[in-house]
């Protein structure tokens, strides 16, 4: 059976709330056209989570987040709880971005256990894996993705691993413009789907440079059901085009 589409915005560090709601005004209208052939999510600073539930209210288009720590509360000054996201109605979060592995020390072991939480507590988590430029010029994507994938989901069982969602994001195409080749990526992705035992039922994304122009072809991949998407995202008019040009082919 065909995996239900999804595209989700990852504004990363952008826009306070104040734009963040001026943002969904301009959004929600082009969106709420899409809802039935797609599920769409905005991933949102923590900052502007509480405007943009309320902003979104009316709308079946979902919110996320963009990390969060695996303890439910207490002593960690800075992080938020799944249960805090929640109970804003947050319905996704990304785990394991490769900012956050890069900039911020996040390893395939805390990916895991942020993963555990978040099913826990009924949001969908969004995995981020991915090569660097290095690991790709050494022949080694597959090896690195695929240790990614047995570290953050190993530990599921086939029901969960199909409520998760996987995005492929190449390290050296994220914010640079230049999006891997839409079949290499799929071949890519594709062997993903074979790992665990298979990952038919798990939504596997692309992202890394996804625009307007690009998804439709990367949306026609067999293995591919949408986008994590970061610039491309940030202007509501470019992403509303970019999931229209996704859906054409998917
Ligand atoms: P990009 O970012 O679309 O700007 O490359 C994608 C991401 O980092 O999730």
């Amino acid at each position: 059976m065909k995996r239900r589409p999804l595209f989700a915005a990852n504004w990363k560090m952008n826009k306070t709330a104040a734009e963040a709601r001026d943002y969904v005004t301009s959004f929600w209208g082009g969106a709420e056209a899409l809802v039935t052939r797609a599920d769409i999510v905005l991933c949102v600073p923590f900052v502007d989570l509480e405007a943009v539930h309320v902003a979104l209210e009316p709308s079946s288009v979902k919110l996320g987040a963009q990390d969060c720590y695996w303890e439910p509360k207490g002593a960690y000054t800075g992080e938020i709880s799944p249960g805090m996201l929640a109970s804003l109605a947050v319905a996704y979060c990304i785990v394991g971005h490769s900012e956050r592995r890069r900039l911020f020390g996040e390893t395939d072991a805390t990916v895991a256990r942020k993963t555990a939480a978040l099913l826990e507590a009924g949001i969908t988590p969004i995995v981020c894996v991915g090569e660097t430029l290095e690991e790709r010029q050494a022949g080694l994507t597959r090896q690195r993705v695929s240790e990614q994938i047995v570290a953050a989901l190993g530990q599921f069982s086939d029901e969960q691993r199909g409520r998760l969602v996987i995005a492929y994001e190449p390290v050296w195409a994220i914010g640079t413009g230049v999006a891997d080749d839409p079949c290499s990526a799929n071949e890519t992705m594709h062997a993903m789907r074979q790992m665990l035992g298979g990952l038919s039922d798990t939504r596997l994304l692309y992202g890394g440079s996804m625009n307007a122009d690009n998804a439709s072809m990367c949306c026609a991949q067999a293995d591919i059901d949408g986008g994590l998407v970061g610039s491309a995202s940030l202007d509501p008019r470019n992403f509303i085009q970019l999931i229209i040009n996704g859906l054409k082919a998917s």
